[in-house]
């Protein structure tokens, strides 16, 4: 059981920190966020109490704080602290990346120092395969494959670069910069839906202040304690949320 839901025995798809599952809506599914910590691809792998509950909160806030603003995101409801009932999609095989300091990969591939201040929010885009370590795509490449047509290509960034502004503007309020994120939309009757997560595992969080890391790198690096981390900006974010 969980929640008001008995989950089903065996997922649907076992993903490398999230389990999803039907529901006894065909058009629902039920997400479980779980405790488990991956990097490098899965090259690192570990678990941390509360870890599933505390992205699962962080990415239900913003999901409804999208909704909101006039975003269509995959959230339907809680059904457990960690579980979320999010809308059945046809997820589009892409990672969607939008990046307002130069940081992590960009600075491996690209001469651009860690931290640099992008002119303008960047959106690049990879193609979602863990076997072939998710190569970046291209717009071409995209339209040829047929993952998207233009227009919805375009709707993509465009949804991209509107969650940017908004998750931008709010970070800042609460003292966090939004260095860069990961987005996976899907579809379902023809519209594009905002789909996955939206946490401390897909977001790269500097501390204003101290420049300190908030996210994932806090794990990928060896930088301290990533639940502590975490915690931190959950406080941040949610002042009144029991963390
Ligand atoms: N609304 C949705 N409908 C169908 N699939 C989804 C939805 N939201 C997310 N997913 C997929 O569920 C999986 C979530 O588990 P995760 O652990 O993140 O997997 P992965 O290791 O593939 O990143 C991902 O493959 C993601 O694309
Ligand atoms: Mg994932």
């Amino acid at each position: 059981m969980r929640g008001t839901f008995v989950i089903p025995a065996k997922p649907l798809y076992e993903g490398k920190a999230k389990s999803v599952y039907s529901s006894e809506n065909p058009d629902e599914l039920i997400v479980v966020f779980r405790n488990d910590m991956t990097a490098f691809n899965g090259v690192k792998h570990d678990q941390f109490t509360d870890k599933g509950r505390l992205n699962a909160t962080a990415s239900e806030f913003f999901m409804r704080m999208l909704e909101t603003e006039g975003i269509p995101t995959h959230f339907v409801r809680m059904s457990a602290p960690d579980t979320m009932v999010v809308r059945r999609l046809e997820m589009i095989p892409l990672e969607v990346i939008v990046r307002n300091i130069a940081a992590g990969s960009m600075t491996k591939k690209y001469p651009v120092d860690e931290g640099t201040v992008l002119d303008r929010p960047v959106v690049t885009i990879d193609y979602k395969d863990d076997e072939r370590g998710d190569p970046m795509i291209n717009d071409d490449l995209i339209l040829v494959f047929h993952i998207l047509n233009a227009e919805e290509l375009t709707k993509v960034k465009e949804m991209a670069l509107k969650v940017n502004k908004v998750l931008r503007g709010f970070f800042d309020e609460c003292g966090i910069t939004l260095v860069d994120f990961k987005l996976e939309f899907g579809k379902s009757a023809g519209t594009i839906y905002l789909g996955d997560e939206i946490s401390m595992d897909s977001m790269r969080l500097w501390d204003k202040v101290t420049g300190e890391s908030l996210d994932k790198d806090v794990y990928r690096f060896d930088k301290g304690d990533v639940i502590t981390a975490y915690r931190n900006v959950l406080k941040r974010i949610i002042p009144d949320a029991v963390v």
